[in-house]
């Protein structure tokens, strides 16, 4: 069930993307993700307890919540740092690696590896992270290509992230880009 909404986001892109990856990387050294969706209106992405969620983190339970700001590199990893423009306290995490499940794991949470531990292991993915325009991806070894995040409710208003996780979840789609309406964040 998921493939087909997972194919349906690969059918609305250029096929020109299919035959031969473009890497674009957004404008600007840092960049934020945004979720979109039908239940998501640019939600941006923030970090909490080593996982990745969608929402306002200051509704998060964790104290070290923050909006993270990432930047990118040569080997496709997505480094982490937080945005501390709304935050009280300086979250003590820094230069952490987004990671998605490996295909063969049961765990879909997305989240990061902690600084200096950013190769992971056999049940992550650290690396192929790139966008299509302003929208994120992650190109395999193999060059396919997969767009399989969602996002599970946890409380109003905060969406815990997965990985190809069809169970209790919303499809969306991460972009670099931030929404042009603040109020539409509130879908
Ligand atoms: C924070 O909330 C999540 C669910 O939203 C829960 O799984 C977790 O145990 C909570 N953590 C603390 C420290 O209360
Ligand atoms: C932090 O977030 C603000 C918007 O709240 C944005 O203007 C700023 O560019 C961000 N900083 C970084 C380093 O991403
Ligand atoms: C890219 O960033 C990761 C995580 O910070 C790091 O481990 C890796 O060495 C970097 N690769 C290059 C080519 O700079
Ligand atoms: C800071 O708060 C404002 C107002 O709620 C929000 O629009 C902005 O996205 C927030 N920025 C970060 C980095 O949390
Ligand atoms: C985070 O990474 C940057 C760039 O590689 C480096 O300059 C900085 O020292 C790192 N910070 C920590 C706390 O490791
Ligand atoms: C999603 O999961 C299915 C089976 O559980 C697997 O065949 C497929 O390769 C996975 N897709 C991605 C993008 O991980
Ligand atoms: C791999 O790393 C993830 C994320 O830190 C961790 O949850 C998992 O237990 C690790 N797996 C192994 C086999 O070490």
């Amino acid at each position: 069930m998921f493939t087909g909404i997972r194919s349906l986001l690969l059918a609305s892109l250029p096929l020109v993307v299919l035959g031969s990856p473009k890497h674009t990387m957004p404008s600007g050294s840092f960049f934020q993700l945004y979720a979109y969706g039908d239940a998501f209106g640019g939600l941006p992405l923030f970090y909490a307890g080593g996982l990745a969620y969608v929402g306002d983190p200051t509704l998060s339970n964790s104290s070290e919540a923050a909006v993270v700001s990432f930047s990118t590199n040569s080997s496709n990893q997505f480094t982490g740092n937080p945005n501390t423009t709304n935050v009280s306290t300086s979250p003590t995490w820094s230069n952490v690696t987004l990671f998605v499940p490996a295909t063969a794991t049961d765990d879909g949470r997305i989240g990061f590896l902690p600084n200096n531990y950013d190769q992971g292991n056999s049940t992550v993915t650290t690396s192929g992270f790139a966008f299509y325009g302003s929208t994120a991806m992650l190109i395999g070894s193999d060059g396919s290509i997969s767009t399989a995040f969602c996002g599970m409710e946890v409380e109003e208003g905060v969406y815990q992230l997965f990985w190809n996780e069809t169970d209790g979840t919303k499809p969306l789609t991460l972009r670099s880009v931030a929404p042009s309406n603040p109020s539409s964040k509130r879908h």
